[in-house]
């Protein structure tokens, strides 16, 4: 009986680091590990500082990693990928006409959705390689990343300097800290694109997950999914998610901008007022009793339900993930916003900080695991 316990491996707040290959030219890619007392374990890799894997275990304590990737660096470097996991920029979401005005000066940037920008344009800072460092710093363990993007990279001017923190703790918290400067005024919108299926990825559908948005209103979209610059009440529609609701209740309801996007893929506007400690967004998965609660400094929320996923074809675990199998939480300033007289600034301006923390906390928030084995 002691030999079992002292056999079992006690989870411990710790962060390991491994391959995960290598790009074309030879550049090795790391996958990180950190885990955390309540058998949580989160997978980080360099290319384009993705979020690979989420394991949580669920109100039985059945572990299942809950986000969408591939198994392989390959997957990612592939045609399937859906900017699984990966760290959105230099612009997260659209930029309409694949052009910025910043100070007078126009640019044209890289259009890589018809006329438009789509998350920092062809090759946006998912698919570049970041810098890595792990820590650990007591209470959480993390890794820093780091990326220098140049001068007219995707079109965008100046150099800027982009780090992303991510830290685990004991209390299922994940936290995406962003940090950025530059050395010319350009636009700087950051967000992570991670999947999630709390059921487990690879499950069909994210419709029976029940969600609730603190967004009183939300940002239309045009045909082409540009914000028109209104800010809409979302009271009386199906993006109405103040109260908990299905995601599948009115996903299919007559209304212009679910069928424009197919499902939900729209920027919510908090009425969290950039303040963390108030709750943003909450996700729960009522048969595995597992929970998503996000909280962020950001203005906005592109809340994803996979519309455009494509299935038939390999992804983790032999898994596919069907249109609507997994749901993004994108924490973010609103998209087009260069173009829009009414929306916040967006343009960072050299002496000044670009600053983002994002949390994930993940339920059910099970005691440690070994509440009963430790001493005093
Ligand atoms: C966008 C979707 C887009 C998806 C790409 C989301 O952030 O809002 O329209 O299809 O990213 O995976």
């Amino acid at each position: 009986m002691s030999e079992t316990l002292t056999e079992t491996p006690r989870p411990a707040l710790a962060v390991t680091r491994e391959p995960f290959g290598q790009m074309p030219d030879g550049t090795p890619i790391w996958r990180y590990r950190m885990t955390n007392r309540c058998r949580m374990t989160v997978e980080l890799v360099t290319y384009g500082a993705r979020i690979h894997a989420v394991h949580v275990p669920d109100m039985h304590g059945n572990s299942e990693d809950i986000t969408l990737g591939f198994d392989s660096l390959d997957g990612y470097l592939g045609e399937n990928d859906a900017y699984f996991g990966a760290t959105i920029g230099r612009y997260a979401n659209r930029i309409g006409g694949a052009r910025v005005d910043v100070n007078g000066t126009a640019h044209e940037l890289s259009a890589n959705e018809g006329a438009n920008t789509l998350h920092g344009g062809q090759h946006g800072f998912d698919s570049c390689v970041w810098a890595s460092e792990s820590f650990d710093a007591g209470s959480t363990v993390g890794v820093e990343m780091t990326y220098f993007s140049p001068d007219g990279e995707m079109g965008f001017p100046g150099n800027l300097a982009v780090t992303v923190r991510y830290t685990l703790d004991d209390a299922n918290r994940l936290r995406l800290h962003y940090s950025a400067v530059c050395d010319r005024a350009t636009p700087v919108n950051l967000t992570n694109h991670v999947y999630f299926n709390l059921a487990g990825a690879g499950m069909p559908s994210v419709l029976e997950h029940v969600a609730t948005l603190n967004a009183s209103r939300f940002t239309p979209v045009n045909e082409a999914m540009i914000p028109t610059g209104a800010l809409e009440s979302v009271a009386y529609t199906p993006l109405d998610f103040m109260r908990p609701r299905r995601i599948g209740d009115a996903i299919d309801d007559d209304h212009e901008q679910l069928i424009r996007a197919g499902g939900y893929d729209h920027n919510w506007v908090l009425d969290t007022e950039g303040d963390i400690a108030r709750l943003a967004a909450r996700v729960i998965e009522p048969e595995s009793g597992r929970g998503l609660e996000m909280f962020t400094t950001e203005p906005g929320v592109q809340f994803y339900t996979g519309n455009n996923l494509p299935g038939g074809f390999v992804a983790k675990n032999d898994k596919t993930y069907p249109p609507r199998s997994g749901f993004c939480l994108e924490a973010q300033r609103f998209p087009d916003a260069p173009n829009q007289a009414d929306f916040p600034n967006t343009i960072l301006s050299p002496g000044e900080k670009y600053s983002q923390t994002t949390i994930y906390r993940f339920l059910p928030d099970l005691p440690p695991a070994n509440t009963f084995l430790d001493g005093p």
